[in-house]
């Protein structure tokens, strides 16, 4: 294999550098499945990590992005063959292990799941860790009694990655969406990925939040934290489900237990990173099948990996929508 294009992560007297180096085989890290990188994407996280906004990155240096998706140049374990299209993302992957801005990645056998039939690999990057998230959630909202006769679903930070792809899915499942984001000028993109009704933040009056406010909704998506998701617990209706994804406006929760003894709510604490092998391809398969979203093309822009570095400020000041696909073969 020829020295490749990373993009690579480090720290110097403290402080988050980054930048593209030229790597060789040897340097990447253990693992039993070699590829060829055709495309990763852009996450928060992946933001946070190339900035230093915050502390993602547990080993430097380390090759940014925590999704990839290509095509198994070399394999030791039965599972995988050269030439197989394959998916990889979490676990340690862009974090502590070399990540998936580069042209060629390795990770251990048991982190990767094969495309599904009916998937690009494009495709797959296009949803990329983001989307996952999103199907999980909805999935482990609907093992908890969720449908689409229970009453709306609400989305926070819609107009991000997560919340664009469960806009969409939640929409293509025949559920009302009714999307909440900060953006005013983002209201003709939501309609058009399938909300229902376009909330604003600035409409709400987080200052008072109530223990127990007019139940609203069946479900909730929350990808921001904070005020928004302690406003939808006190608003979620009897049984309600709520989904906790994110930590775009903060890390803390301040609310109280009203609504799940009184109300029966469900607070579903969602993790990409860990899911067991079998959850995971469950999921990956019904993004290529029912939860397929129907404006994938429409919400998605790409960069090549060369033009990658500017994307992560947008990310960070909350000014990107939709997702953001890596070209890394160039
Ligand atoms: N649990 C997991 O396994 C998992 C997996 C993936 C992502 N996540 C988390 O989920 C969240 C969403 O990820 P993403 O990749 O979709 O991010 P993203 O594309 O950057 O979207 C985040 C959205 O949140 C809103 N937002 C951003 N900053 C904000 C702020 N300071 N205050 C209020 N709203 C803000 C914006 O939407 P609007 O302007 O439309 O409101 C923004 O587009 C992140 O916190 C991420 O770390 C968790």
């Amino acid at each position: 294999m020829r020295p490749f294009k990373a993009y690579l992560i480090d720290q110097k007297d403290g402080k988050t550098v980054a930048g593209f180096a030229q790597l060789i085989e040897d340097q990447l890290d253990k693992g039993e499945v070699t590829l060829k990188v055709a495309y990763s994407s852009v996450n928060y996280k992946d933001a946070l990590a190339a900035t230093g906004a915050g502390r993602i990155i547990r080993r430097h240096p380390c090759v940014g992005g925590i999704d990839m998706a290509g095509t198994v140049v070399r394999s030791t374990d039965a599972r995988f063959r050269e030439g197989d299209e394959i998916i990889a993302t979490s676990y340690d992957i862009g974090v502590a292990h070399h990540g998936g801005y580069a042209e060629y990645g390795r990770v251990p056998a048991d982190w990767v799941v094969p495309l599904p039939k009916g998937m690009s690999l494009f495709d797959a990057m296009a949803l990329g860790t983001a989307g996952y998230t999103a199907a999980l959630g909805i999935v482990r909202m609907e093992e908890n009694g969720l449908k689409p006769s229970n009453g709306r679903v609400v989305v926070s930070g819609a107009t991000g990655g997560v919340g664009s792809i469960a806009v969409d899915i939640l929409s293509c499942l025949g559920y009302d969406v009714v999307a909440l984001t900060g953006k005013e000028s983002q209201v003709e993109y939501l309609k058009g990925l399938g909300a229902k009704e376009v909330m604003l933040r600035a409409s709400l009056d987080l200052a008072k939040i109530k223990p127990l406010d007019r139940a609203l909704w069946a479900g909730a998506v929350d990808n921001l934290g904070g005020e928004v998701l302690a406003w939808m617990a006190s608003t979620m209706q009897q049984n309600g489900v709520i989904a906790s994804i994110g930590l775009a406006a903060s890390m803390t929760l301040n609310t109280t237990v009203a609504p799940f003894i009184l109300r029966g709510a469900s607070l579903l604490g969602i993790d990409s990173g860990y899911t067991a092998m079998p959850l995971r391809r469950k999921v990956w398969e019904r993004l290529a099948g029912d939860m397929r979203p129907a404006h994938l093309a429409g919400m998605t822009r790409t960069v090549k990996l060369s033009d990658l570095p500017p994307v992560f400020d947008e990310f960070i000041k909350g000014q990107a929508h939709g997702r953001v696909v890596v070209d890394c073969a160039g």
